[in-house]
């Protein structure tokens, strides 16, 4: 059996990475390490709690002596664990630098003494090459991540980086545009913008609207990952995007006409700090290698409604029962306008 860790696999993308290489390698034994922060869902991998090929451990990518053994009996390493919400990380951005900077170091240098290791990915994100106004970013281009979370990633990044520079840890690094999907917490655009026009609340949109992110479907985004665990090679970076570039409005719009919600729910309201006007990825790297996303963005969208839709048992407690949730969403959307 070859040996899988994931951290942060109770997450989004996590737990869809999870349910996909344990359906697409039948000889790989895979341990999820999650923290459980709020954004960690135990729920979302409870369905493989009777599968003998899959462990989880409750616990912190910082701490290594939980951290550090899980790491040197791995072959295949996919982090994911991070804080992830700009949002948050302009509000106080501690967390971000502990786990997504500190908690990186300890899983690298864990690896510098694990004999089987073959592949760590390094799971980074489009925004450490900030905004771009025009083109598309190569893998190649300067790093200039404009918000905390982008900058502990970045941070992470060249982290990964220089322990393959410094130590050969057969590191591979990839940065994903935008993700969506099943089981996104809802405070990010799509799955908060879907569950309010369920409820028929306001859809906070920033600024004038007019910012733009490339959509990518989260099962592209695993098949990617497969892909660069067989094909990548160490030291590289990988960028991974939906070549779906969108505006925010004119995403908003397309959630509503799904839910046959009116306009008039958009509430424009006060822009993100430094919100970074658009992304882009020169994805030719990858693709090279024989990648290409399959998921048709209207396609994908409508699917993404319908099981928001469909699962309202999986947010429903999230939005209502949480005082955490609450206590942000009003410390987030009751700021002047
Ligand atoms: P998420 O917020 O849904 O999940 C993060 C997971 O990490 C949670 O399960 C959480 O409990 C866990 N975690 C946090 N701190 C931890 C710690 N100290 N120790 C152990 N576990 C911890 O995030 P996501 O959207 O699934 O993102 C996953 C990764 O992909 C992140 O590294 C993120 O930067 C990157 N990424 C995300 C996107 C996107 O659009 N969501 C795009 C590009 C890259
Ligand atoms: P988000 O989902 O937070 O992802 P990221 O900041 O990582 O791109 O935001 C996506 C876009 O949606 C971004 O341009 C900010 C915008 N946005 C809003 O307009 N309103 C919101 O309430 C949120 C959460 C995001």
């Amino acid at each position: 059996m070859v040996e899988v860790l994931v951290t942060g696999g109770a997450g989004f993308i996590g737990s869809n990475f999870v349910h996909h290489a344990l359906d697409a390698h039948p000889d790989w034994r895979v341990t999820t390490l999650d923290k459980l922060t709020y954004a960690g869902r135990r729920e979302n991998l409870q369905d493989l709690d009777a599968n003998s090929r899959h462990r989880f451990v409750h616990g912190d990518i910082a701490d290594p002596a939980v951290a550090a053994p899980l790491v040197r009996a791995a072959e295949i390493v996919v982090h994911f664990a991070a804080e992830t919400h700009v949002d948050r990380s302009l509000l106080s951005a501690g967390e971000f630098i502990r786990t997504d900077v500190h908690g990186t170091f300890v899983l690298l240098d864990a690896a510098r003494e694990a004999p089987r290791l073959r592949c760590f990915v390094q799971i980074s994100t489009d925004e450490v090459y900030g905004s771009v106004p025009e083109g598309a970013s190569r893998e190649t281009d300067e790093l200039r991540p404009r918000n905390p979370y982008a900058a502990s990633k970045a941070g992470a990044d060249r982290l990964a980086y220089s322990y393959w520079a410094s130590y050969r840890v057969p590191v591979v690094i990839t940065r994903a545009s935008n993700n969506y999907g099943p089981r996104q917490y809802p405070e990010k655009i799509v799955p908060l913008f879907i569950t309010n026009a369920i409820d028929d609340q306001p859809l906070p949109l920033y600024g004038d609207g007019l910012n733009v992110r490339d959509w990518l479907h989260v099962d592209d985004h695993c098949r990617a990952l497969d892909l660069l665990i067989a094909r990548g090679r160490p030291g590289e970076t990988y960028n991974i995007g939906g070549g779906n570039a969108v505006t925010n409005l004119e995403l908003t719009r397309r959630i509503l006409d799904r839910l046959d919600r009116p306009a008039s729910l958009i509430r424009p309201v006060a822009d993100r700090p430094g919100h970074d006007r658009r992304y882009s990825l020169d994805t030719a790297k990858l693709r090279a290698l024989g990648w290409e996303p399959r998921t048709d963005f209207e396609t994908g969208l409508s699917a993404t409604v319908a099981w928001y839709a469909n699962n309202e048992s999986w947010w429903r407690p999230i939005r209502k029962d949480s005082e955490a949730y609450r206590a942000y969403y009003a410390r987030q959307y009751t700021r002047p306008g």
